[in-house]
């Protein structure tokens, strides 16, 4: 079979948000204490706690388009009024959610990394701030307030309380996320879909008593976990909803179903197609919920999806420090090529989290290391452009296995592709994620309706095998490489290595 990649600049399929790019912190396990922050006297849960400046400078560089905060489900149990004003009034709390799964999860709270500590860090980084609301242990009330210290003029209470904080202008942030995983038994906002459709009414009412211009995400379910609930949620507030959060790991759930996979860490062939081809599972489950609210609303105008927590999640170790292989990296490009076909359906993804628990980035006592899965953020929030390409490929396929909560899948092609174009229409991106686990694989290519002469960038993603993973002596194992190369080097053919991702830039 000759293999082939045609694009056709002259095609746009849709519109990329770069908010698919985006991160998520938490006040769980090591991510904020011990990750964004470190003691110096360890072993002493309050502090002193300084912010670690390597890693912030490595966040840096993944142009962070949005940042979600304080959870995920510590935000049910957060009291955002303990983490404001000097550090010596913050009481040091249990964790109000965390502390039931012991150490492993977190005890404490310090309450050091409150609301003027993570919207300095995203104002620093460039990144919009997302903001999960309390309906657990919260009221309306609080969550008004809480608008209003963080959006509010300083002539009205909180935001008067905010100027004395030290910061007078208001920071502007957007989205508000209210409640997490309602549906869950797990959660400290458990509901009925109805109840909880009428308790995110209550707080969105409140809410915007303080300012009329928020997006606000409700709580939505995959339909693996509950076929219903997003009917529900719909049936009682569609108009009100703007989007609508779905949270996906596999090859979970392996809390509900209680089974731990012992192969979390072991890799081999099977392991891998099994990852690199996950993004279809996920990818029929977001188009599933895609199909509730088209029903529920009618898409044009309808609920946008917040694709707020995603990743793989193997067993409870990975909260503490995972492992990532580079076959991790491969799944993480072939999620975002899932993303860009959804198009402008999920306008926002958090993956979780940014350090330490599932993390991009891993630390250790002072020192900080990017995991492979950090490379995929580099590569695509830096280069993809605004609108999404027609793109065609023939290549050859392969079959998988199950593993866990991943379906057996035939026919799975082995190279994937995805092409963007600048709003201007100068620069053209085309990432190919070749999946053969063993051979490289040239491919003829066609740029159709481009003009592509002159120089190319070629960022590579790779490592020394599938398996390959990078740690605190080395975190370039996997990696990515950059050359320049002529227009005519690349095409009209070029060879895509064995377990690779290749972005090429044109016209930059
Ligand atoms: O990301 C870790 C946890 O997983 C989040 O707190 C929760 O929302 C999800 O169940
Ligand atoms: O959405 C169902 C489950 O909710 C996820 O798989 C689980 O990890 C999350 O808490």
């Amino acid at each position: 079979m000759n293999t082939s990649i045609s694009v056709d600049a002259r095609s746009i399929e849709g519109k990329i948000d770069r908010k698919i790019y985006g991160h998520f912190v938490e006040n769980m396990a090591s991510c904020v204490y011990g990750g964004i922050l470190k003691n110096s006297r360890r072993g002493r849960p309050e502090g002193p706690w300084v912010v670690r400046e390597d890693l912030v400078d490595h966040v840096a560089k993944l142009e962070p388009p949005v940042i979600r905060w304080p959870g995920g489900l510590y935000a049910d149990g957060y009291d955002w009024r303990n983490g404001i004003g000097p550090g010596d009034s913050r009481p040091l709390n249990r964790n109000r959610y965390w502390s039931r799964y012991g150490p492993l999860t977190r005890v404490f709270d310090p309450n050091v990394f409150g609301t003027d500590e993570f919207l300095s860090l995203c104002e620093k980084l460039g990144a919009e701030a997302y903001l999960n609301v309390n309906i657990g242990t919260g009221s309306a009330e609080e969550a008004a307030r809480w608008v209003q210290y963080v959006n509010g003029a300083s002539d009205t209470t909180e935001g008067a309380r905010r100027a004395s904080n030290g910061r007078a202008k208001p920071y502007g942030v957007r989205y508000w996320g209210v409640g997490n995983e309602a549906y869950g038994f797990w959660s400290l906002s458990r509901s009925k879909p109805r109840e909880y459709a009428k308790r995110y009414l209550e707080f969105k009412h409140a809410m915007e008593q303080e300012d009329d211009d928020l997006r606000y995400v409700a709580v939505g379910c995959e339909p693996y976990f509950n076929k219903t609930w997003n009917r529900a949620v719909f049936d009682e507030a569609a108009s009100e909803i703007d989007m609508l959060s779905v949270h996906i790991y596999l090859p979970g759930p392996e809390r509900i179903a209680g089974v731990y996979y012992s192969f979390a860490a072991r890799g081999g062939a099977g392991v891998y197609k099994a990852v690199v081809a996950s993004p279809y599972e996920y990818e029929r489950r977001l188009r599933a919920v895609e199909e509730t609210i088209t029903a529920a609303t009618g898409r044009s105008g309808g609920a946008t999806i917040a694709f707020d927590e995603w990743n793989q999640w193997w067993s409870p170790k990975q909260l503490i420090r995972p492992r990532w292989k580079l076959r991790d990296a491969l799944y993480v490009c072939g999620m975002f090529h899932m993303m860009h076909r959804m198009g402008s359906l999920v306008e926002m993804a958090n993956i979780a989290q940014l350090v330490n628990v599932l993390g991009v980035l891993v630390t250790r006592g002072d020192m900080v290391a990017r995991t492979a899965i950090y490379y995929p953020f580099l590569m695509y929030s830096t280069l993809t452009g605004e609108r999404k390409l027609k793109v065609e490929t023939v290549c050859r396929s392969f079959d998988t296995n199950r593993v866990g909560g991943i379906p057996p899948m035939n026919d799975v092609p082995l190279l994937d592709c995805s092409a963007t174009l600048s709003d201007d229409g100068r620069k053209l991106v085309l990432f190919v994620i070749n999946r053969d686990d063993l051979q490289d694989l040239s491919a003829d290519i066609e740029l159709g309706g481009f003009d592509a002469k002159g120089e190319v960038e070629v960022h590579v993603l790779d490592g020394p095998g599938i398996d390959a993973e990078n740690g605190f002596a080395s975190d370039e194992v996997v990696s990515v490489r950059k050359s320049v190369k002529d227009a005519g080097d690349v095409l009209p053919r070029f060879k895509f290595g064995a377990h690779s991702v290749t972005a090429m830039v044109f016209g930059a």
